[in-house]
């Protein structure tokens, strides 16, 4: 994967987010695409996650999504067909949830998560593989899940 992400959160998770683009350029020399928001001022977060998805299908790139607790702009990211979204509070969900789910964008919450934690989360997901293999079948099993419900691929 390229060394390239995009990100965004709403006010919530506006702090952890501008601590995580700082890491992500110095330390793990990435080009970060930044989505949003750019202050505090309130946003919602469905708008935000509908923003950083659709550039994640465009591009191919993983994304970073963060709010206050993570929960609701995880649970906005789940609803675009595509998306894997995976909110972590640990290193090793993290890292499982790249080996076994293949999630492509990574959600934090800003208010639960200290930044120093969120740093070694957010690194331990971009330096992990999909396994494929048993896990790719189930991979699959979500994606006809989305045609289901939606009727289009
Ligand atoms: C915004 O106050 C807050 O509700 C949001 O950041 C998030 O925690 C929602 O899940």
């Amino acid at each position: 994967m390229e060394n390239k992400i995009i990100i965004g959160s709403d006010h919530g998770g506006f702090d952890l987010k501008q601590e995580i683009i700082a890491f992500l350029q110095n330390d793990m020399k990435y080009e970060v695409q930044d989505m949003g928001c750019y202050d505090k001022n309130s946003v919602d977060y469905p708008d935000i996650a509908e923003t950083v998805c659709n550039e994640v299908k465009k591009s191919g790139l993983y994304g970073i999504l963060i709010c206050g607790t993570g929960i609701g702009i995880s649970i906005s990211a789940n609803k675009i067909n595509g998306i894997r979204c995976a909110l972590c509070s640990d290193e090793y969900s993290a890292k499982m949830t790249r080996h076994h789910n293949d999630a492509n964008v990574l959600a934090l919450g800003g208010r639960t998560v200290g930044p120093e934690l969120a740093k070694s989360i957010v690194q331990t997901f971009l330096t992990n593989d999909f396994d494929g293999g048993r896990h790719e079948k189930r991979v699959n099993k979500i994606k006809l899940l989305e045609e289901k419900q939606t009727g289009s691929k």
